[in-house]
């Protein structure tokens, strides 16, 4: 198994996002990572935001190394005035903004019966609150033909066990993603949601100890045969999703809620 810290775009490029300014939440590790280098590839300047600078800068390293442009920024989604400081950066730097993708998240630890009071506030802030607060900075810049892609969860659609917390604010994220569509369709706005399957990222590993009773391997195992295609998900599968989201490719796709999920939501 790998982290895929270092992914690579994976695909060739076709200018898909050419002359587009992109912003992707939680861009210094996992899925936001492999899909700063893949909107970079496809042509994009990306604000590759994130609460750890160290990590957002990591990305822009990444990106730039491959010949694309990226800027980091540093910010907590959940809270207002660093997410408007931020977008805005972005937006001058760039000299506008076309694409957002709401991809900061965080996990979340037991069923209702057990589960912290802290643990629910941390998973509404950040999943749920976030969404809100980068999404409505970045609608001070974005004209129509502007595309926000919402980071849901295969939480959103079936009960993860044991994730109460996160299974709900991902469920905000596809209510609000919903709202947002009808809001946002007169301005030309596209927006939609996707909702991955399990990928293996930094964020999985305690999920994946916790259902092997400790041990990684049988966690991994027990998951895998939740789905149907026979392996998990990679950062650059949803990173590919995020980028025909994004692209003019998804025009008549609004409000949308698209799982990628190896057929895990399908039985
Ligand atoms: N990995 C999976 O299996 C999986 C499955 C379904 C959905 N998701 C969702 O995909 C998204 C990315 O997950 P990942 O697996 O790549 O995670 P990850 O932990 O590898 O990366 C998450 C990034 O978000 C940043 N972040 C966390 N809280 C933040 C905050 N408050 N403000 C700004 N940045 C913040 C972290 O610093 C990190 O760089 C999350 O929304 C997650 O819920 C992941």
């Amino acid at each position: 198994m790998t982290t895929n810290d270092s992914p690579t775009t994976g695909s060739t490029s076709t200018g898909r996002l050419a002359g587009k300014v992109a912003i992707i939440t939680g861009g210094g590790s996992g899925i936001g990572r492999a899909s700063a280098l893949r909107f970079a590839a496809e042509g994009a300047a990306v604000g590759v935001l994130d609460r750890d600078g160290e990590a957002a800068a990591g990305t822009v390293k990444l990106v730039e190394a491959e010949g694309g442009r990226a800027l980091a920024v540093t910010a907590d989604v959940a809270k207002a005035a660093e997410v408007d400081a931020a977008v805005d950066a972005v937006a001058a730097h760039f000299g506008g903004l076309h694409v957002l993708y709401n991809n900061a998240g965080v996990d979340s630890r037991g069923s209702v019966a057990v589960a912290e009071e802290d643990d629910w506030d941390r998973s509404f802030n950040v999943n749920a609150k976030g969404t809100f607060l980068v999404s409505r900075a970045a609608l001070r810049h974005m004209e129509k033909g502007s595309s926000i892609i919402n980071q849901g969860s295969v939480a959103a659609l079936v009960g993860v066990m044991n994730f109460a917390a996160y299974c709900a604010a991902k469920g905000a994220v596809v209510a609000l993603t919903r709202s947002m569509a009808v809001d946002l369709a007169a301005r030309g706005v596209r927006v939609n949601v996707i909702c991955p399957g399990t990928v293996y990222t930094p964020l999985m590993e305690p999920m994946l100890a916790a259902r092997g009773d400790g041990d990684m391997e049988l966690g991994l195992q027990r998951t895998l045969v939740k789905y149907p295609i026979g392996r998990l998900g990679d950062v650059t599968d949803i990173a590919n999703v995020a980028l025909f989201l994004a692209s003019d490719d998804a025009a008549f796709m609004t409000g949308s809620v698209v799982a990628a999920d190896g057929g895990m939501t399908a039985q």
